[in-house]
């Protein structure tokens, strides 16, 4: 139950009868305990612009509104804005019997653009955050019962194919050799740069596949699948839900692009500009005020990146009947998204009800500030860095408990390397860029992985210890100490947070509410006796650490990190 959002609607209503019309009620979680739970912020704006008493407009809502079920008698505060105190009977009776997620009523068709590397090259340190948070976002969406349709839109068609191609079929290479795509990359870009030939021969092969030329097709096809098995094995390692049927690539919009063209063409969209032909639209100025156009075909004839993102906005909205398509770039890409929005918009591709959100992402920044590169300045592989990702937790897990038998510590050592990774990545703000740094990570106190990952398997330990079956616990629980509520309280929370991440695609509000979530468990593991307290309040204690396990672990696994039963 996503509380939250009940009370808003419930003060809506309220204010609507009291006013006539309509008004935000912003309802606040309180930041600070005497404020209570929840705050109403909406009062004082609304008396604001009816030139109404604030204080008086409060108590008329709080007359008219029905909350005795969910919450204490309110108290105004202030200059207007109303506090409210949770029941306890409320919240005991939500741990007790409400599902921890519940399915949204208005399930959506949600398209999810995410990773979309690059196959001329390897994946690197670049498409990890596209992968990551995309992927969390995917899981999360489908979890509150969205319709999910991940589209992977590599990128397999420009023109640094036509090199590849050349120098595959110069040197011959099979597809054992062309394992290490990064060296293979670079060895045809050093030969484009150095021979003019090369170059051009290059450029012929780029026609030639466009045209659908048969060797140069069958040469293509072959590159291709040596680059998404490289992705796809770091997907799988990554525990990434992306698989190769998720694939929708570049080149499959193909087909599509010259009538993209033609369709803005006959809407009066498109200008010819020195050969190429352009959509500018008035609210794309650049910095001196010209017009900045989007390129939809160049003077040689060939298309771009930007035709094809207006083809898949088509197919995405058209096709796939998506309500919502959500992009995970960086930000670098914004003024290309906004810029395709807005065409699609105007050309109608995207039917009016579709909504389309770039979610965008900083860059990734080494310790010293600086871009995220090897020491000799070179990208990172991804491989790379999740080997040492595992070799690093390994060393971790083997300190904290030398018993684990070896096979186990492996398997935990993986799902603390890799999670670390991923946590990392999603527990920053989005739209910042941050810092990657192995000894953060890696920690055991703070808002990591291994701090959570850790503080299951405490809770797993007390159900062992206590030789108790959760599922033989009364359901609800007493709800008497302090710490006992604070927690109970985060735990009816779940809800709320994870329906914001769906609206905003911010992945670190889950992060940080888990993590308060088991900073506040630890209180109550210090303040309440649990193994050695009375039956009764044994029992509901319990009650409490197993709501707290279910939901720690099942915020994890929305996240996509792994939890371990001991580490
Ligand atoms: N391949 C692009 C890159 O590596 C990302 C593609 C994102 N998706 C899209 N529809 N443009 O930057």
């Amino acid at each position: 139950m996503n509380v939250r959002a009940l009370l808003t609607e419930r003060f809506e209503a309220a204010l609507a009868a009291v006013l006539g019309e309509a008004v935000p009620a912003n309802v606040q979680p309180a930041g600070r305990p005497e404020f209570g739970d929840y705050q109403v912020n909406g009062i004082m704006p609304a008396a604001k612009r009816m030139r109404g008493n604030p204080r008086a407009l409060a108590e008329q809502v709080l007359a008219r509104v029905a909350i005795d079920d969910l919450v204490e008698p309110p108290e105004i505060a202030g200059p207007g804005f109303i506090n409210l105190t949770l029941k306890v009977d409320f919240l005991a009776e939500t741990i007790g019997s409400m599902p921890l997620l519940a399915t949204t009523a208005h399930p959506e068709r949600i398209v999810v653009d995410y990773s979309s590397p690059n196959l001329a090259k390897e994946m690197h340190v670049g498409h990890l955050r596209s992968t990551i948070i995309g992927d969390a976002l995917a899981r999360l969406l489908a979890a509150l019962g969205h319709t999910v349709i991940r589209q992977n839109h590599v990128g397999d068609w420009g023109t640094q194919f036509g090199m590849l191609l050349t120098y595959l079929d110069e040197t011959g290479a099979n597809s054992a050799e062309l394992a290490d795509l990064e060296q293979f990359y670079r060895a045809a870009k050093a030969r484009f740069d150095d021979d003019p030939a090369f170059a051009a021969r290059s450029r012929e092969t780029v026609v030639r596949l466009q045209q659908g030329d048969a060797h140069a097709r069958e040469a293509w096809q072959r590159f291709i699948d040596v680059s998404l098995a490289h992705c796809q094995a770091i997907y799988d390692r990554l525990g990434v839900t992306l698989s190769p049927a998720d694939v929708y690539a570049e080149s499959a919009y193909n087909d599509a692009l010259a009538d993209i063209v033609a369709e803005l063409d006959r809407q009066g969209l498109a200008t010819a500009s020195d050969g190429a032909t352009c959509v500018f639209l008035d609210e794309f100025k650049g910095k001196d005020g010209e017009p900045l156009p989007v390129i939809v075909q160049k003077s040689d004839g060939g298309y771009l990146y930007a035709t094809t993102d207006l083809a898949a906005v088509r197919y995405r909205s058209r096709t796939l009947a998506a309500d919502r398509v959500l992009y995970l770039t960086d930000a670098r890409q914004a003024l290309h998204f906004r810029q395709i929005f807005a065409v699609a918009r105007r050309a109608g591709f995207a039917n009016p009800t579709t909504r389309l959100e770039h979610m965008p992402f900083g860059a990734m920044l080494g310790t010293d500030g600086r871009p995220f590169r090897t020491r000799a300045g070179e990208v990172v592989k991804l491989a790379e860095l999740l080997d040492e990702a595992e070799a690093r937790a390994l060393a971790l897990v083997a300190g904290k408990n030398p018993e684990l038998p070896e096979d186990e510590r492996r398997a935990v050592a993986r799902a603390v390397g890799i999670g670390a990774v991923k946590y990392a990545d999603l527990s920053k703000n989005r739209a910042s860029d941050y810092v990657f740094d192995w000894n953060q990570m890696l920690a055991f106190e703070g808002n990591t992985a291994p701090y959570l990952q850790y503080a299951c398997t405490r809770i797993q330990s007390i159900f062992r210890r206590g030789e108790v079956t959760p599922e033989t616990l009364p359901v609800r629980p007493a709800i008497d100490e302090r710490a006992e509520r604070q927690l109970a309280v985060l735990l009816v929370r779940f809800q709320e947070i994870v329906e914001q991440v769906a609206e905003d695609g911010c992945p670190h509000l889950l992060c940080g509410y888990l993590y308060e979530l088991s900073t506040a468990f630890m209180r109550f593991y210090e303040a309440c006796p649990i193994l050695n307290a009375d039956a009764g309040v044994r029992a509901s204690r319990l009650r409490l650490c197993a709501r707290t396990g279910d939901t720690l672990r099942l915020g994890l696994g929305l996240l996509g990190i792994e939890t371990v039963e001991r580490m």
